[in-house]
Protein backbone atom coordinates (compact mmCIF):
# COMPACT_ATOMS: atom_id res chain seq x y z
CA UNK A 1 0.00 0.00 0.00
CA UNK A 2 0.85 3.62 -0.73
CA UNK A 3 2.04 5.42 3.22
CA UNK A 4 3.53 8.47 3.69
CA UNK A 5 6.96 7.27 6.44
CA UNK A 6 9.18 9.38 8.45
CA UNK A 7 12.27 8.12 7.93
CA UNK A 8 14.38 10.75 10.00
CA UNK A 9 13.11 14.07 11.85
CA UNK A 10 13.68 17.36 10.47
CA UNK A 11 12.04 19.03 7.71
CA UNK A 12 10.04 17.51 4.86
CA UNK A 13 12.94 15.98 3.06
CA UNK A 14 12.97 13.24 5.83
CA UNK A 15 9.86 11.79 4.90
CA UNK A 16 8.33 10.68 1.49
CA UNK A 17 5.42 8.52 0.39
CA UNK A 18 6.30 4.98 -0.65
CA UNK A 19 5.03 1.32 -1.02
CA UNK A 20 4.69 -0.55 2.39
CA UNK A 21 3.50 -3.64 3.34
CA UNK A 22 -0.36 -3.32 4.67
CA UNK A 23 -0.41 -3.77 8.20
CA UNK A 24 -1.82 -7.23 10.23
CA UNK A 25 -4.69 -5.97 12.12
CA UNK A 26 -4.08 -7.18 16.33
CA UNK A 27 -6.96 -9.43 18.22
CA UNK A 28 -8.97 -6.03 19.13
CA UNK A 29 -8.52 -4.03 15.88
CA UNK A 30 -10.26 -2.89 12.98
CA UNK A 31 -8.09 -2.89 9.59
CA UNK A 32 -9.83 0.53 7.93
CA UNK A 33 -9.12 0.70 4.32
CA UNK A 34 -8.67 4.63 4.90
CA UNK A 35 -10.60 7.11 2.39
CA UNK A 36 -9.25 10.45 4.05
CA UNK A 37 -6.95 11.66 6.41
CA UNK A 38 -6.92 14.81 8.77
CA UNK A 39 -4.05 16.87 9.34
CA UNK A 40 -3.22 18.40 12.43
CA UNK A 41 -0.43 20.81 13.86
CA UNK A 42 1.02 17.79 15.66
CA UNK A 43 1.85 16.24 12.11
CA UNK A 44 4.61 18.49 11.29
CA UNK A 45 5.54 18.74 15.17
CA UNK A 46 5.93 15.10 15.21
CA UNK A 47 7.83 15.10 12.11
CA UNK A 48 10.37 17.87 13.23
CA UNK A 49 10.96 15.93 16.08
CA UNK A 50 9.56 18.14 18.39
CA UNK A 51 7.02 15.39 20.50
CA UNK A 52 10.51 13.12 20.75
CA UNK A 53 10.12 13.64 24.90
CA UNK A 54 6.86 11.66 24.93
CA UNK A 55 6.91 9.64 21.62
CA UNK A 56 9.84 7.84 20.48
CA UNK A 57 8.32 4.94 17.69
CA UNK A 58 11.31 3.04 15.62
CA UNK A 59 11.33 5.05 12.55
CA UNK A 60 10.53 4.77 9.81
CA UNK A 61 7.17 5.32 10.88
CA UNK A 62 3.73 5.82 8.60
CA UNK A 63 2.69 9.60 10.14
CA UNK A 64 -1.00 10.67 10.15
CA UNK A 65 -3.18 10.72 13.56
CA UNK A 66 -6.81 10.53 12.09
CA UNK A 67 -9.12 9.07 9.81
CA UNK A 68 -12.32 7.98 7.98
CA UNK A 69 -12.64 5.16 5.74
CA UNK A 70 -14.37 1.15 6.03
CA UNK A 71 -13.83 -1.48 7.80
CA UNK A 72 -12.03 -4.66 5.48
CA UNK A 73 -10.95 -6.94 8.70
CA UNK A 74 -11.95 -7.11 11.83
CA UNK A 75 -9.57 -8.47 14.84
CA UNK A 76 -10.64 -12.01 16.44
CA UNK A 77 -11.73 -9.93 20.10
CA UNK A 78 -13.79 -7.27 17.77
CA UNK A 79 -17.04 -6.94 19.21
CA UNK A 80 -18.45 -3.31 17.74
CA UNK A 81 -17.80 -3.52 14.05
CA UNK A 82 -18.25 -5.36 10.81
CA UNK A 83 -16.66 -5.36 7.41
CA UNK A 84 -18.48 -2.23 5.41
CA UNK A 85 -19.14 -0.17 8.68
CA UNK A 86 -18.03 3.15 8.00
CA UNK A 87 -15.58 4.33 10.36
CA UNK A 88 -13.82 7.61 11.92
CA UNK A 89 -10.98 7.44 14.29
CA UNK A 90 -8.18 9.32 16.04
CA UNK A 91 -5.39 6.90 16.12
CA UNK A 92 -3.47 5.76 19.40
CA UNK A 93 -0.37 8.75 18.99
CA UNK A 94 2.38 5.82 19.17
CA UNK A 95 0.88 3.51 16.14
CA UNK A 96 -0.53 6.52 14.04
CA UNK A 97 -0.48 5.67 10.44
CA UNK A 98 -3.60 7.22 9.11
CA UNK A 99 -1.63 9.08 5.97
CA UNK A 100 -1.87 5.36 4.26
CA UNK A 101 -4.31 3.45 2.18
CA UNK A 102 -4.96 0.99 4.89
CA UNK A 103 -4.83 1.67 8.54
CA UNK A 104 -5.09 -0.54 11.70
CA UNK A 105 -7.12 1.24 14.46
CA UNK A 106 -8.33 -0.16 18.42
CA UNK A 107 -12.11 -0.70 18.11
CA UNK A 108 -12.08 1.50 21.75
CA UNK A 109 -10.42 4.43 19.37
CA UNK A 110 -13.33 4.40 16.16
CA UNK A 111 -16.69 5.22 16.00
CA UNK A 112 -19.60 4.76 13.31
CA UNK A 113 -19.20 7.73 10.94
CA UNK A 114 -22.24 10.49 11.22
CA UNK A 115 -24.73 9.28 8.55
CA UNK A 116 -24.66 13.08 7.44
CA UNK A 117 -20.87 13.05 6.45
CA UNK A 118 -18.71 12.37 3.17
CA UNK A 119 -15.66 10.48 4.14
CA UNK A 120 -13.37 14.15 3.85
CA UNK A 121 -15.22 16.02 6.07
CA UNK A 122 -15.29 12.62 8.83
CA UNK A 123 -11.94 12.74 8.49
CA UNK A 124 -11.62 16.49 9.57
CA UNK A 125 -13.21 15.60 12.78
CA UNK A 126 -11.61 13.05 15.20
CA UNK A 127 -8.04 14.82 16.63
CA UNK A 128 -9.67 19.13 16.99
CA UNK A 129 -13.37 17.82 17.92
CA UNK A 130 -11.81 15.66 20.53
CA UNK A 131 -9.17 18.24 21.71
CA UNK A 132 -12.58 20.67 22.33
CA UNK A 133 -14.61 18.69 23.69
CA UNK A 134 -12.38 16.97 26.53
CA UNK A 135 -11.16 20.46 27.28
CA UNK A 136 -14.46 22.53 27.59
CA UNK A 137 -16.88 19.54 28.94
CA UNK A 138 -14.06 17.25 31.37
CA UNK A 139 -11.39 20.07 31.87
CA UNK A 140 -13.54 23.01 32.07
CA UNK A 141 -16.83 21.49 33.05
CA UNK A 142 -18.43 24.46 31.00
CA UNK A 143 -22.12 25.47 32.33
CA UNK A 144 -24.75 27.32 30.53
CA UNK A 145 -24.40 30.80 31.45
CA UNK A 146 -20.68 30.73 31.64
CA UNK A 147 -18.44 33.24 29.74
CA UNK A 148 -15.67 31.54 27.81
CA UNK A 149 -12.95 32.89 26.17
CA UNK A 150 -11.16 31.04 23.48
CA UNK A 151 -7.84 31.97 21.89
CA UNK A 152 -7.41 31.14 18.39
CA UNK A 153 -11.05 30.41 16.69
CA UNK A 154 -10.16 30.27 13.58
CA UNK A 155 -8.58 27.27 12.94
CA UNK A 156 -9.00 22.88 13.29
CA UNK A 157 -9.71 22.70 16.65
CA UNK A 158 -10.98 26.41 17.61
CA UNK A 159 -13.81 25.64 14.48
CA UNK A 160 -14.76 23.01 17.10
CA UNK A 161 -14.61 24.47 20.27
CA UNK A 162 -16.56 27.56 19.40
CA UNK A 163 -19.65 25.26 18.49
CA UNK A 164 -19.22 23.21 21.55
CA UNK A 165 -18.82 26.13 24.16
CA UNK A 166 -22.28 27.06 22.28
CA UNK A 167 -23.57 23.76 22.78
CA UNK A 168 -22.98 23.43 26.53
CA UNK A 169 -24.73 27.22 26.50
CA UNK A 170 -21.91 29.28 27.08
CA UNK A 171 -21.24 32.76 25.83
CA UNK A 172 -18.48 32.47 23.78
CA UNK A 173 -15.58 35.44 22.86
CA UNK A 174 -12.44 34.16 20.37
CA UNK A 175 -10.16 35.72 18.82
CA UNK A 176 -9.81 35.71 15.04
CA UNK A 177 -7.89 37.84 12.63
CA UNK A 178 -10.50 39.68 9.61
CA UNK A 179 -9.61 36.61 7.58
CA UNK A 180 -11.40 34.48 10.28
CA UNK A 181 -14.15 36.78 11.65
CA UNK A 182 -16.70 35.76 8.79
CA UNK A 183 -16.10 31.72 9.36
CA UNK A 184 -16.04 32.10 13.43
CA UNK A 185 -19.44 34.13 13.44
CA UNK A 186 -21.23 31.89 11.25
CA UNK A 187 -20.40 29.21 13.74
CA UNK A 188 -22.56 31.02 17.02
CA UNK A 189 -19.27 33.22 18.26
CA UNK A 190 -20.69 35.71 20.47
CA UNK A 191 -17.60 38.17 20.28
CA UNK A 192 -14.29 38.31 17.96
CA UNK A 193 -11.35 40.31 19.03
CA UNK A 194 -9.07 41.14 16.25
CA UNK A 195 -5.98 39.59 17.56
CA UNK A 196 -4.07 41.55 15.05
CA UNK A 197 -4.94 45.15 16.52
CA UNK A 198 -6.32 44.48 19.75
CA UNK A 199 -5.24 43.79 23.11
CA UNK A 200 -7.22 40.90 24.70
CA UNK A 201 -5.54 41.76 28.21
CA UNK A 202 -8.20 45.53 27.86
CA UNK A 203 -11.59 42.62 28.00
CA UNK A 204 -11.56 43.09 32.19
CA UNK A 205 -11.50 39.86 34.32
CA UNK A 206 -14.92 38.57 33.26
CA UNK A 207 -14.47 34.80 31.87
CA UNK A 208 -15.31 31.79 33.96
CA UNK A 209 -13.68 29.37 31.79
CA UNK A 210 -10.06 30.02 29.25
CA UNK A 211 -9.45 27.53 26.51
CA UNK A 212 -5.97 28.59 24.73
CA UNK A 213 -4.90 27.14 21.59
CA UNK A 214 -2.24 30.01 20.96
CA UNK A 215 0.25 30.03 23.65
CA UNK A 216 2.61 32.69 24.23
CA UNK A 217 1.85 35.90 25.08
CA UNK A 218 -1.56 35.06 24.37
CA UNK A 219 -1.61 32.99 27.28
CA UNK A 220 -0.23 35.45 29.23
CA UNK A 221 -2.63 37.79 28.33
CA UNK A 222 -5.15 35.49 29.09
CA UNK A 223 -4.36 35.58 32.84
CA UNK A 224 -5.85 39.09 32.65
CA UNK A 225 -8.84 38.07 32.15
CA UNK A 226 -9.95 35.55 33.89
CA UNK A 227 -12.21 35.45 37.00
CA UNK A 228 -9.77 34.84 40.01
CA UNK A 229 -11.02 31.18 40.68
CA UNK A 230 -11.41 30.03 36.93
CA UNK A 231 -9.26 28.11 34.90
CA UNK A 232 -7.17 28.36 31.30
CA UNK A 233 -6.94 24.64 29.52
CA UNK A 234 -4.12 25.43 26.91
CA UNK A 235 -3.34 22.77 24.34
CA UNK A 236 -0.94 24.99 22.78
CA UNK A 237 1.70 26.18 25.77
CA UNK A 238 3.78 24.29 27.80
CA UNK A 239 2.88 20.79 29.57
CA UNK A 240 2.51 20.82 33.55
CA UNK A 241 2.87 17.82 35.84
CA UNK A 242 -1.05 16.61 35.56
CA UNK A 243 -0.41 16.57 31.46
CA UNK A 244 2.33 13.88 32.65
CA UNK A 245 0.02 11.80 35.27
CA UNK A 246 -3.19 12.15 34.01
CA UNK A 247 -2.33 12.15 30.01
CA UNK A 248 0.91 10.68 28.91
CA UNK A 249 2.20 7.42 30.98
CA UNK A 250 2.76 8.65 34.22
CA UNK A 251 6.24 8.90 34.07
CA UNK A 252 7.58 9.87 37.47
CA UNK A 253 10.57 11.50 35.34
CA UNK A 254 8.16 13.24 32.78
CA UNK A 255 6.47 14.77 35.57
CA UNK A 256 9.32 16.70 36.71
CA UNK A 257 10.45 17.44 33.26
CA UNK A 258 7.30 19.34 32.71
CA UNK A 259 7.20 20.67 36.78
CA UNK A 260 10.25 22.34 35.18
CA UNK A 261 9.53 23.49 31.92
CA UNK A 262 6.18 24.86 33.12
CA UNK A 263 7.48 26.78 36.30
CA UNK A 264 6.98 30.14 34.78
CA UNK A 265 3.26 29.77 33.36
CA UNK A 266 2.48 27.87 36.94
CA UNK A 267 3.63 30.95 38.97
CA UNK A 268 2.26 33.19 36.51
CA UNK A 269 -1.57 31.65 37.17
CA UNK A 270 -0.74 31.18 41.06
CA UNK A 271 -0.17 34.67 41.15
CA UNK A 272 -3.13 35.80 39.34
CA UNK A 273 -4.84 32.97 41.29
CA UNK A 274 -6.21 31.05 38.45
CA UNK A 275 -5.56 27.26 37.55
CA UNK A 276 -3.86 26.26 34.91
CA UNK A 277 -4.13 22.62 32.69
CA UNK A 278 -1.97 21.57 29.51
CA UNK A 279 -4.49 18.96 27.96
CA UNK A 280 -2.96 16.47 26.10
CA UNK A 281 -6.02 14.63 24.12
CA UNK A 282 -6.75 11.39 24.09
CA UNK A 283 -8.41 8.79 21.51
CA UNK A 284 -11.87 8.12 22.54
CA UNK A 285 -14.92 6.41 20.65
CA UNK A 286 -17.37 7.07 22.98
CA UNK A 287 -16.34 10.55 22.55
CA UNK A 288 -16.88 10.50 19.13
CA UNK A 289 -19.75 8.49 18.98
CA UNK A 290 -21.19 11.62 20.66
CA UNK A 291 -19.66 13.82 18.42
CA UNK A 292 -21.35 12.12 15.70
CA UNK A 293 -24.78 12.47 17.10
CA UNK A 294 -24.34 16.25 17.58
CA UNK A 295 -23.09 16.19 13.63
CA UNK A 296 -26.42 14.46 13.04
CA UNK A 297 -28.42 16.75 14.87
CA UNK A 298 -26.89 19.28 12.67
CA UNK A 299 -25.72 20.95 15.96
CA UNK A 300 -21.76 20.77 14.76
CA UNK A 301 -21.03 21.79 11.14
CA UNK A 302 -17.26 20.74 9.89
CA UNK A 303 -15.05 23.23 8.13
CA UNK A 304 -12.86 21.78 5.74
CA UNK A 305 -10.63 24.40 4.45
CA UNK A 306 -8.75 22.54 1.77
CA UNK A 307 -8.33 18.98 0.44
CA UNK A 308 -5.10 17.65 -1.26
CA UNK A 309 -4.40 14.05 -2.81
CA UNK A 310 -2.52 12.04 -0.61
CA UNK A 311 -0.05 12.29 -3.66
CA UNK A 312 0.70 15.70 -2.50
CA UNK A 313 0.49 14.76 1.54
CA UNK A 314 3.92 17.07 1.69
CA UNK A 315 2.39 20.46 0.17
CA UNK A 316 -1.04 19.52 2.54
CA UNK A 317 1.79 19.74 5.78
CA UNK A 318 3.31 22.69 4.33
CA UNK A 319 0.00 24.84 4.18
CA UNK A 320 -0.66 23.50 7.62
CA UNK A 321 2.56 24.82 9.18
CA UNK A 322 1.76 28.07 7.75
CA UNK A 323 -0.77 28.22 10.66
CA UNK A 324 -3.45 29.88 8.27
CA UNK A 325 -5.81 27.41 7.96
CA UNK A 326 -9.61 28.42 8.55
CA UNK A 327 -10.71 25.16 9.74
CA UNK A 328 -9.28 21.63 8.66
CA UNK A 329 -7.05 20.80 6.05
CA UNK A 330 -7.68 16.73 4.69
CA UNK A 331 -5.70 14.74 2.35
CA UNK A 332 -8.32 11.61 0.24
CA UNK A 333 -6.64 8.69 -0.85
CA UNK A 334 -9.08 8.63 -4.22
N1 LIG B 1 -2.40 19.05 23.20
C1 LIG B 1 -3.27 18.51 22.36
O1 LIG B 1 -3.84 17.45 22.59
C2 LIG B 1 -3.58 19.25 21.08
C3 LIG B 1 -4.64 18.82 20.26
C4 LIG B 1 -4.95 19.56 19.13
C5 LIG B 1 -4.20 20.71 18.83
N2 LIG B 1 -3.18 21.08 19.63
C6 LIG B 1 -2.43 22.32 19.37
O2 LIG B 1 -3.36 23.40 19.41
C7 LIG B 1 -2.94 24.42 18.52
C8 LIG B 1 -4.09 24.78 17.59
O3 LIG B 1 -4.36 23.67 16.74
P1 LIG B 1 -5.26 23.87 15.43
O4 LIG B 1 -5.39 22.55 14.78
O5 LIG B 1 -6.48 24.64 15.77
O6 LIG B 1 -4.27 24.81 14.58
P2 LIG B 1 -4.52 25.50 13.16
O7 LIG B 1 -5.75 24.95 12.54
O8 LIG B 1 -3.25 25.41 12.41
O9 LIG B 1 -4.77 27.04 13.55
C9 LIG B 1 -4.67 27.96 12.54
C10 LIG B 1 -5.52 29.19 12.86
O10 LIG B 1 -4.97 29.89 13.96
C11 LIG B 1 -5.16 31.29 13.74
N3 LIG B 1 -4.14 32.05 14.46
C12 LIG B 1 -2.81 32.06 14.24
N4 LIG B 1 -2.20 32.87 15.16
C13 LIG B 1 -3.19 33.37 15.94
C14 LIG B 1 -3.20 34.26 17.06
N5 LIG B 1 -2.07 34.78 17.55
N6 LIG B 1 -4.40 34.53 17.64
C15 LIG B 1 -5.55 34.00 17.16
N7 LIG B 1 -5.61 33.16 16.09
C16 LIG B 1 -4.42 32.85 15.49
C17 LIG B 1 -4.99 31.44 12.24
O11 LIG B 1 -5.73 32.57 11.83
P3 LIG B 1 -5.10 33.71 10.85
O12 LIG B 1 -4.33 32.98 9.80
O13 LIG B 1 -6.31 34.40 10.32
O14 LIG B 1 -4.24 34.56 11.69
C18 LIG B 1 -5.58 30.13 11.69
O15 LIG B 1 -6.93 30.27 11.26
C19 LIG B 1 -1.69 23.89 17.84
O16 LIG B 1 -0.56 24.37 18.52
C20 LIG B 1 -1.79 22.38 18.01
O17 LIG B 1 -0.55 21.72 17.97
C21 LIG B 1 -2.84 20.36 20.74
Amino acid sequence: MRAYILEHYGGPEGSRLMDVPAPAPRPRDILVKVRAAGLNPVDFKFRQGKLRAILRPRLPFVLGNELAGEVIAVGGDVKRFHVGDRVFARVAKDRAGAFAEQACVGEDDAALMPGNLDFTAAAAVPLAALTALQALRDELDVKPGQNVFISGGAGGVGTFAIQIAKWLGAHVTTTASPRGEALVRSLGCDEVIDYTTQDISELGARFDAGFDLIGGDTLKQMFKIMKPGTKIVSVAALPEPQTAIKDLDGSRALAVLFWIISYSIRSRARRAGIGYRYLFMHPSGNDLAQLAELIEQGKLKVIVDKTYPLANISDALTYVEAGHAKGKVVVTMG
